[in-house]
């Protein structure tokens, strides 16, 4: 039987939950995160530990037939990536947060304003849907530090717990999205794979069940 390749997060946020699905619907992997690559014992499936990142353009290369992504990831980078089961972990949010000081009370309060972000699609997205001009500063991580070191009026990134907003004394006032980790599929995945791709899901799905 063909193996379907599944992208997995190296490290981060999606990782350790993305690993406990897999072994809750049975699968035992090979190997710890230290390779780049590893075969399940009792499935036709090959993991690969990808930066998140850059996991939409394998789905659309067809380098991998699946992944295990959080669908900001997706909004951001991977609109054309077709989900096919939503996970129901790694819940967050995008958002903009200002400085607690800052008045604010509608989105045309951001106009003409510094945004720090690693998301610019999404940000130019929801800007030009409220047709407000700001200009754009993108980074990489630690974004919430921006508006501290003068380098922003505002920030838009992920909150989950909002301990991080918390500790730069930064306040939440728009929620772009809401997001949750998801199986995305590779448009040019084979009948094969797309047949233990059906295996995998059903076995998802029961889990998923047993987890309400
Ligand atoms: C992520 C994200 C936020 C934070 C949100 O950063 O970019 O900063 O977590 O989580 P919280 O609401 O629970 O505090 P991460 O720590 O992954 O580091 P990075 O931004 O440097 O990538
Ligand atoms: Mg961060």
């Amino acid at each position: 039987m063909s193996k379907l390749k599944i992208a997995v997060q190296k490290s981060g946020r999606l990782h350790d939950d993305s690993m406990k699905i897999l072994k809750d619907v049975g699968i035992s992997i090979d190997n710890g995160k230290d390779q780049l690559k590893a075969s399940a014992r009792n499935f036709p499936l090959e993991v690969f530990y990808l930066r998140n990142g850059d996991i939409p353009q394998y789905l659309r290369d067809g380098v991998v037939d699946v992944a295990i992504i959080g669908e900001n990831v997706l909004v951001e980078k991977g609109k054309d990536i077709s989900i096919v089961e939503k996970l129901g972990f790694s819940t967050c949010k995008v958002s903009v947060a200002v400085p607690k000081s800052t008045k604010y009370s509608t989105i045309q309060d951001l106009e003409g304003k510094r945004i720090a972000t690693s998301y610019p699609n999404t940000v130019n997205g929801f800007l030009q849907s409220n047709n407000v001009n700001a200009e754009l500063h993108i980074i990489n991580g630690s974004v919430e530090i921006a508006p501290n070191i003068g380098l922003a009026d505002a920030i838009v990134d992920i909150v989950s717990s909002g301990s991080t907003l918390f500790k730069n004394n930064l306040k939440e006032v728009e929620v772009l999205l809401k997001s949750e980790a998801v199986l995305a599929v590779s448009p040019s995945i084979s009948e094969d794979e797309q047949q233990v791709l059906e295996k995998l899901q059903f076995r998802i799905k029961s889990v998923l069940k047993g987890r309400q």
